[in-house]
């Protein structure tokens, strides 16, 4: 049975692969002369919608809202059962994730985002890990159908091509193997370039709709998260290639950059936290090895004037998850520097950046693929910054992970560790010695706790730092 469902999903994947290449008009609901469409309502377009289909969304801001609700409204009314909701994470309300639609839909996304936390945590909604690189191998290689593909797409140009705007990431990978491609055209989707855009072929049903993307919520980095950032620019080198990670402190990194030179951006994603830098002229890619002068990103989360900025502009390149985060591509960026952030760290190096104990709050996501591949880079540095305290002062330095935290980076991979007290590096360092860095970047409250155990893990060979 999985034989056949990889074979029907190799034909399609080809199909798609052919149109895209190609592009021929042959969509009934395409006028090949001036490059309409047909649109029909939200509701007209999910009745395609069968019991037992996957369903893929397009994710963070450029969730298909109306889409969203349509397919809900038939849930609501029992019109199928058993339908799987499948996404990177999603900007906006997730009523399928809930406990309401039990036995409706089956929500088993790629990463754990805030809308969808609690009814994960209960048991309603589920997560596949997987690493962010492979979210489109699930789809290109069957270990996911994909039924029906929703995405967000803005108008089309003169040449009758659409462009996947802020979100291309799995997406990509889910037009190309799906039976069936709904998209909404979405005036306020930005026409982003690089594997954003396909033809219209690709798709076949048409909404329309002009709600504006979601945007990503920033507060302002508080003292802790500018003394993180100041370690973490400290340890960025002029002509690095960045990429930065999810949560509060990459905007703290960022606004500490102002005198660099000459940095590039390879990522997963990025936010308003960069404007500043290219309007200076720090952020110019010039020192990239490949894509040079283009930021190179997979999925965007900002504010409106990050989705103004990636409007029409050359400068950016949306690529395929495949690209952005293979770490064999990332490797070749000379002086890659990786930060990411993570939830609690063993004295052994050990980081745990998807779950608090046994409750699921995260994903894996990109993490790995950019600390491996920043490991492999010429002069690249792989970085996990952190506050060393929870709001609560819960030392997130501990002696073991919480019970069920898992590890997203070994203790074989890390490399750099940064909490507001200061930057130590544990790579090729033993593990008393990795005990000692990092006892000496903990809150200054914990650091004789954890000496102790630290002294009752090595006994008396360890030596202690707090005495
Ligand atoms: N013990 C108990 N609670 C903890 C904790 C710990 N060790 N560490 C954090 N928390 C709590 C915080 O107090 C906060 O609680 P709140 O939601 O009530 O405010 C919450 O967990 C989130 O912590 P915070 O430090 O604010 O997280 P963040 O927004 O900076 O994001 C990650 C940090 C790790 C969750 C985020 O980087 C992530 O999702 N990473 C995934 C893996 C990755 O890096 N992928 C690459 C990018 S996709």
């Amino acid at each position: 049975m999985f034989g056949v469902k990889r074979i029907i999903c190799s034909f399609n994947c080809l199909k798609r692969k052919v149109l895209r290449i190609f592009a021929p008009r042959n969509k009934k609901n395409i006028n090949n002369m001036n490059n309409t469409y047909k649109a029909v309502s939200p509701q007209e377009a999910v009745k395609c919608i069968k019991s037992g289909d996957h369903i893929h969304l397009s994710s963070v801001a450029s969730a298909p809202k109306c889409l969203i609700d349509a397919m809900c409204e038939r849930g609501r009314n029992k019109e199928f059962k058993n339908v799987y909701i499948h996404h990177l994470h999603t900007e906006g309300e997730a009523p399928y994730a809930s406990a309401e639609f039990e036995g409706i839909f089956q929500h088993d996304a790629f990463f754990v985002g805030s809308n969808v936390r609690k009814d994960v945590q209960a048991g309603y909604a589920d997560y596949i890990p997987i690493f962010l690189s492979e979210t489109q191998k699930l789809y290109r290689e069957g270990y996911v159908p994909c039924d029906v593909a929703m995405v967000q797409v803005c108008p089309p140009d003169d040449h009758g091509y659409v462009s996947l705007g802020t979100s291309v990431d799995a997406t990509l990978a889910a037009i190309e193997t799906a039976k069936t491609v709904i998209a909404v055209v979405n005036p306020n989707v930005p026409r982003s370039f690089g594997d954003a855009l396909i033809p219209m072929s690709m798709i076949d049903i048409f909404v329309e709709d002009d709600t504006p993307l979601m945007p990503g919520h920033f507060t302002e980095p508080n003292e802790q998260e500018i003394a993180i950032g100041k370690h973490c620019a400290a340890l960025i080198e002029d002509g690095a290639c960045m990429q930065m990670g999810i949560g509060a402190i990459p905007n703290a990194v960022l606004a500490q950059l102002g005198g660099h030179k000459d940095l590039g951006i390879h990522t997963e994603m990025f936010a308003d936290g960069v404007l500043p830098l290219v309007e200076k002229g720090v952020i110019n890619g010039r020192n990239k090895a490949l894509d040079r002068g283009k930021m190179v990103s997979t999925f965007l989360m900002g504010s409106q004037k990050v989705y103004d900025f990636l409007h029409n502009n050359p400068m950016v390149a949306m690529m395929d998850v495949a690209y952005t985060n293979d770490p064999f591509v990332v490797a070749q960026q000379p002086k890659m520097t990786a930060i990411n952030s993570a939830l609690q760290i063993d004295l052994t190096g050990q980081v745990c950046a998807d779950s608090l104990g046994t409750k699921f709050f995260s994903g894996v996501g990109g993490q790995i693929d950019f600390i491996y591949g920043a490991s492999r880079s010429k002069g690249g540095k792989s970085i996990i910054a952190m506050p060393s305290v929870t709001k609560n002062g819960i030392s997130k330095i501990a002696n073991t992970l919480s019970l069920g935290a898992g590890v997203v980076t070994t203790r074989n991979h890390i490399h750099w560790f940064v909490t507001e007290y200061g930057a130590v590096n544990l790579y090729g360092k033993s593990l008393q010695e990795r005990a000692r860095l990092l006892i000496s970047v903990a809150h200054p409250d914990h650091r004789e706790e954890l000496d102790r155990a630290a002294f009752e893990r090595y006994g008396s060979h360890y030596r202690f730092i707090t005495k």
